[in-house]
């Protein structure tokens, strides 16, 4: 359990399976959690203490509106929670208009709430960012190109933000989930979370898909005092994907005996 208590966290696209985790956890640890989104349904879906505001964090008028209204409401900011994004992407089809348009809610939207969110911040005394990138800024993967430029460009913003606010006091960290449940993943596996695991098992050293709340503990730590040295970091939540090569769980050698 990471100590929150007395926290405010904005959550962006927290109306969301993945979002949920780590609003719980944040809410468990203590923290008053808003939540930033354009669903209305998933917005209205959440617990009645979070605060949830429809809010597009394309517009840089509403998140100005969205972090003033935070400063009245709740008296200050800890924590931002970069979590909203895209999944708009054509791979080498993508045309300029959804390029711009999936960078935008990915990368420049998680730059500009952090910069209009700073101020507040920066007043904390333990403001910490956390942005979400994923297993996708490390791999190629065929058929996607939006997504995963955008996730390694959310890596480089983190170490870019952890260096130039670090004066302010303000930490900037990174999380990269492997496949975790979440409204997409339900979504193609038809809601089969036995099956979704099964075909997750060979490419986790896990063995399985990760639960929203098992990113949220990670969100928690980084968020909290208990990570006061740790900045600029990217922390793999994804039970060990990223470790595994292309021969995967099994091994490949034997495949050569004719
Ligand atoms: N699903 C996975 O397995 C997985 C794996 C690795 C990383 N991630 C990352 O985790 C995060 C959550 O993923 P998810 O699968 O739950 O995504 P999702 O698409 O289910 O949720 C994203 C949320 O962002 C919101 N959003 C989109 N545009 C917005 C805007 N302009 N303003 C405000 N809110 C907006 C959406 O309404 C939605 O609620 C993402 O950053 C994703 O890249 C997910």
């Amino acid at each position: 359990m990471h100590e929150l208590t007395d926290r405010v966290a904005l959550v962006t696209g927290g109306a969301t399976k993945i979002g949920r985790g780590v609003i719980d956890v944040l809410r468990d640890a203590g923290a008053t959690v808003v939540v930033a989104d354009i669903d209305d349904a998933g917005l209205a879906a959440l617990p009645s203490e979070v605060d949830s505001q429809r809010s597009d964090i394309t517009d840089d008028d509403a998140v100005a509106a969205l972090i003033a209204g935070i400063g009245e409401r709740h008296g200050g900011l800890d924590i931002v929670v970069n979590l909203a994004a895209t999944y708009l992407d054509e791979g080498a089809e993508t045309s300029r208009a959804d390029w711009l348009a999936g960078l935008n809610v990915n990368v420049v939207s998680a730059a500009r709430v952090s910069a209009e969110a700073r101020p507040l911040l920066a007043r904390s005394g333990h403001g910490s960012i956390v942005n979400f990138t994923s297993i996708s800024s490390g791999i190629a993967q065929t058929g996607r190109w939006v997504y995963p430029v955008s996730k390694a460009a959310l890596l480089q913003l983190t170490r870019l933000q952890a260096l130039d606010y670090a004066p302010d006091g303000i930490r900037v960290n990174s999380v990269s989930p492997g496949w975790t449940w979440s409204n997409v993943i339900e979504g193609v596996s038809e809601g089969n979370l036995d099956h979704a695991d099964r075909v997750a098992s060979d490419f986790h050293i896990r063995g399985r898909l990760g639960r929203p709340e098992e990113v949220g503990q990670v969100v928690a730590f980084l968020a909290s005092d208990a990570a006061s040295f740790v900045t600029a970091a990217d922390y793999a939540v994804d039970g060990g994907y990223s470790a595994l090569g292309p021969e995967r769980q099994s091994p490949a050698i034997p495949l050569l005996a004719p």
